[in-house]
């Protein structure tokens, strides 16, 4: 769907082109026949423009115009140029709602995006109001509060389950929006941040979701399916439909919705039934600056850890080392193929890095054939990135979208992940940028032989296609050229420039 929009807006032009050509002819005829002919496209034409979001412009009939809000694909595939040349940008005063700050390399894929997020947005020098928990020992480093004068914290205590106190928080955000630096233009919530009981009348919000009810279904499925007999079955079972029917209901309390994959887009608009203008998909993204391809901090990174030459291929599995990342699953896969594959057991290595109870059994496979690094910071993680042929991620969480293959993409690696609906509809497209498998021992073992057989030169093109790909939709700094966007969008809304900040023009037209 996305890789296709600016194919599609090529051959616009072609069309648009043929068009004119074809109105200068008819020119002779259209004066005899002074009656039916009409200067607008055909009906066809117009209907399929309509689909893609985008409206002819019948005053220049150049360029298009795409009206933002309807815009249905992710945003990623637009660009948003800095205001060069144009007047200075406008500075706006944001208020966030964040259930914890932490710094992006040891946190969840939401903090990891409302910390990414609204740093960018502060250096791009947006008043941020950042509305948290107050931050626990552990978490209260220098680093995790940047002291940006562009970025303020407003803590609260949480509440016995660790959410915001709602009471509280509203509290500190009209003290802050009726404060003599004017009100807030614009109000992002992660997730249920705010909760809907307090968003209902705020028509300039946004919310971002990293996990819905519906997509964790297919979670439930999967635990399911991999469950012993011995296991219990999981309360989730009946518990999750109730919850999606929660959702449904709720969720229209949120002004415009922010989906984190295509695939997140399509369910709020299809079975959330929220309407479309108020759905918008902008995928997540990394920094692209510590996240590059590094051939030489590769290279020394496999030296350093011992890595002999005669090993062909390099696997790296990264993240949380826990059983709802899929780490059971390409454990048990491994093992087999260690066991039963002597060639597989002398050319194949596998790096994994992060921390949890699955570390040690991955020692347990050999230090011949697997190197457990345990926990890197992000710049030791790039260079593991840079280290590897290909970056397996069997994860069984269905939820958000995964930061740790756009790292891999970033880097310039192929992929091999689990067959999720948001992995294969806005990350592994296709199988120019790597592998998926069903989450199940069998179908992991027929992948990583497919990739042990296509080899390196291969896994090497992959990954050039995928960081391609990657520099266009998933950095950081398009992430956040997107929310700006969007931000000054909404917050316009009902006052003059409406108009201008929620269209789109494709700057290289
Ligand atoms: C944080 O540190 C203080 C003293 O430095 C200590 O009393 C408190 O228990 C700590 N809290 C947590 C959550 O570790
Ligand atoms: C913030 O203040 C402005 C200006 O007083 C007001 O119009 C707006 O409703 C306030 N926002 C909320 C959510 O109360
Ligand atoms: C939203 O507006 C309705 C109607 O004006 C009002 O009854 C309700 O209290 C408001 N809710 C909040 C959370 O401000």
């Amino acid at each position: 769907m996305g890789r296709d929009y600016k194919g599609r807006l090529s051959a616009y032009r072609c069309i648009y082109a043929f068009i004119f050509l074809l109105s200068a002819c008819s020119l002779t005829s259209f004066l005899l026949y002074s009656g039916r002919c009409t200067s607008t496209p055909g009906r066809g034409q117009s209907q399929e423009w309509e689909a893609a979001g985008l409206k002819p412009n019948p005053s220049t009939s150049s360029r298009p115009t795409i009206h933002l809000l309807s815009f249905q694909e992710a945003w990623n595939h637009l660009n948003f140029p800095p205001p060069a040349g144009r007047p200075r940008r406008r500075i706006m005063r944001i208020a966030v709602f964040v259930k914890k700050w932490a710094h992006a390399s040891r946190a969840g894929g939401l903090e990891r995006h409302a910390f990414t997020l609204h740093l960018q947005l502060a250096k791009m020098g947006h008043q941020i109001h950042i509305f948290t928990t107050s931050p626990t020992n552990a978490s209260s480093s220098s680093f995790s509060f940047p002291s940006l004068p562009t970025l303020y914290f407003h803590f609260s205590r949480p509440t016995a389950a660790g959410y915001l106190d709602q009471s509280t928080v509203w509290n500190q955000f009209h003290a802050e929006n009726s404060s003599g630096a004017g009100p807030f233009d614009v109000v992002h919530t992660e997730s249920v941040g705010l909760m809907h009981t307090r968003s209902r009348n705020i028509t300039n919000l946004a919310v971002s979701w990293h996990g819905i009810a519906y997509e964790t279904i297919h979670s439930d499925i999967i635990q399911e399916l991999l469950r012993s007999p011995e296991e219990r079955p999981a309360h989730s079972l009946t518990d999750r439909v109730p919850k999606v029917v929660e959702e449904v209901k709720f969720f229209r309390s949120y002004a415009h919705h922010v989906a984190t994959s295509d695939h997140v887009g399509d369910v709020l608009k299809r079975v959330y039934m929220i309407p479309e203008e108020r759905v918008h998909v902008i995928l997540n993204g990394v920094d692209s600056e510590i996240f590059r391809p590094d051939f030489v901090a590769g290279k020394e990174f496999r030296r350093k850890i011992g890595i002999p030459d005669s090993k062909s291929l390099v696997l790296g599995i990264a993240g949380r080392l826990v059983k709802d990342k899929g780490h059971p699953l390409i454990f048990e896969a491994l093992k087999q193929m260690i066991d039963e594959d002597a060639e597989f057991r002398e050319s194949a290595i596998v790096l994994v890095a992060g921390d949890g109870p699955w570390g040690n059994r991955y020692r347990g496979l050999g230090p011949g054939s697997v190197i457990v690094l345990g926990p890197l910071e992000q710049s030791q993680l790039a260079k593991f990135y840079n280290a590897i042929d290909i970056f397996v991620n069997p994860t069984l969480r269905a939820q958000g979208l995964d930061h740790t293959l756009l790292e891999a993409m970033l880097c310039g690696k192929a992929l091999l992940a689990s067959r999720l609906a948001s992995i294969t509809g806005s990350v592994i497209v296709s199988d120019d940028v790597g592998y998926t498998s069903p989450p199940r021992v069998e179908s992991f073992k027929r992948a990583l032989y497919r990739v042990w057989s296509d080899g390196r030169q291969v896994l090497e093109k992959k990954g050039e296609v995928g960081r391609q790909r990657g520099m266009v939709l998933f950095t950081a700094t398009k992430m956040a050229a997107a929310y700006e966007r969007l931000f000054l969008c909404i917050s316009s809304i009902g006052k003059g420039d409406g108009e201008n900040q929620c269209q789109y023009k494709d700057p290289s037209w």
